[in-house]
């Protein structure tokens, strides 16, 4: 039983892939192009908004979001430890400072509780991370966002085709920054991100950045980067595309399959979706106290577990400088000592689900 079975999710699909890069290949568009337009046109449909630049990475995504809002040396910006390193990173590369806040002990996102206490007058932008495919809850964010003048970027890495009351998670902030890493559950044949927003001005900038600040080719009106998507790309990610919604609702069923089966164990917190959500269930984390000793059972079982992430952010050595302690975000960080993620795909079969579940269920009687 494995974590992520990509191949199964890639079989039906084999042949469109292949014609697909194959006319890629025949019309050499590999950098940019048409192809990369029209998912870009696509991309922006799906996610209710107006415009959507395709990037190299979801990190890169994050930080031309930033770039573009004017983030720069000095800058403070709040996010969440619980998220991959990317988040803070983004915030670093343009040499602004994260700075951290707790998160929701249910939805596992931005707790907007504990916002205003991080605010200083360096304070130029919120990034909420929308974990695991649950968007964080948007509307109190975005009040404590206006009362302050700060700039919103929706991390929406893990979150393709999420809802918070309605409104596709991406389209909500200023920017929305998403990543198609391979897992992800949209996620390309190698590295790919992309920026939605409905902001035109902030469409340019961003487009403009990620191929070397030209416009036109070889005008160059600032110092830019080369973060463009390649054709490839593109052109699995709109075959993809197509299948996201169905791939998603699939999840949601299978995260109600397991919720249902291990719902009566009490060392076991399955995961909530808080009554503003459309989980995409990118990720199905459990939470349990004896974690090492129920991954090894569940490992002895064949049944494949991660998790996301071990150490928070404030708490990695890359980051020791910022002179965050261990019980400065307790949530969180009990939250990364609980957490196991369980198989979560498509494709997964009821028996597949079943398998898992009484493992999980063997695994915690044997851990007592
Ligand atoms: C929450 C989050 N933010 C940012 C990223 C970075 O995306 P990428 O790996 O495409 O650069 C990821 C990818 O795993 C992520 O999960």
């Amino acid at each position: 039983m494995p974590f992520l079975d990509l191949a199964s999710h890639h079989a039906p699909l084999r042949y469109e892939f292949h014609e697909a890069i194959q006319e890629v290949i025949d019309n050499c568009a590999f950098a940019g192009g048409p192809v990369v337009a029209e998912f870009e046109k696509e991309f922006a449909e799906f996610c209710r908004c107006r415009f959507a630049i395709g990037v190299g990475s979801g990190t890169e995504a994050l930080w031309l979001s930033l770039l573009a809002l004017g983030i720069g040396p000095g800058d403070e910006v709040i996010t969440v430890p619980n998220s991959f390193m990317a988040t803070a990173e983004a915030i670093t590369y343009c040499g602004a400072r994260p700075v951290f806040v707790d998160v929701d002990e249910v939805t596992y996102t931005m707790n907007p509780d504990g916002l205003r206490k991080a605010i200083t007058s360096k304070t130029k932008a919120l990034i909420p991370v929308h974990l695991f495919g649950q968007t964080a809850d948007m509307e109190p964010i975005l009040n404590i966002a206006k009362e302050y003048g700060l700039k919103v970027i929706e991390d929406a890495c893990q979150a393709h085709g999420a809802e918070y009351n309605g409104q596709r998670a991406g389209s909500i902030g200023d920017t929305g920054c998403f990543s198609f890493y391979p897992g992800k559950n949209l996620g390309a044949f190698g590295e790919a991100g992309a920026v939605v927003t409905n902001n035109p001005e902030l469409y340019d900038k961003i487009r403009i950045l990620r191929d070397h600040g030209q416009d036109r080719k070889y005008y160059h009106t600032q110092v830019g980067w080369n973060c463009r998507m390649d054709g490839i790309q593109a052109a699995v990610l709109r075959i993809k595309l197509r299948n996201l919604e169905a791939g998603n609702q699939r999840r949601r069923s299978h995260a109600a399959h397991y919720s249902n089966a291990l719902c009566d164990i009490h060392e076991v917190i399955t995961p909530a979706t808080a009554s503003y959500a459309q989980h995409v269930f990118h990720i199905y984390a459990i939470r349990v106290r004896n974690r090492d000793r129920i991954m090894q059972q569940l490992a002895s079982r064949q049944i494949g577990c991660a998790v996301h992430y071990p150490v928070t952010i404030h708490l990695q050595e890359a980051y020791r400088s910022l002179g965050y302690m261990r019980d400065s975000f307790p949530v969180a960080e009990k939250c990364a000592d609980e957490y196991v993620s369980l198989p979560m795909y498509p494709e997964l079969t009821p028996a597949q689900l079943d398998h898992v579940a009484y493992g999980v269920r063997e695994s915690i009687v044997n851990s007592a």
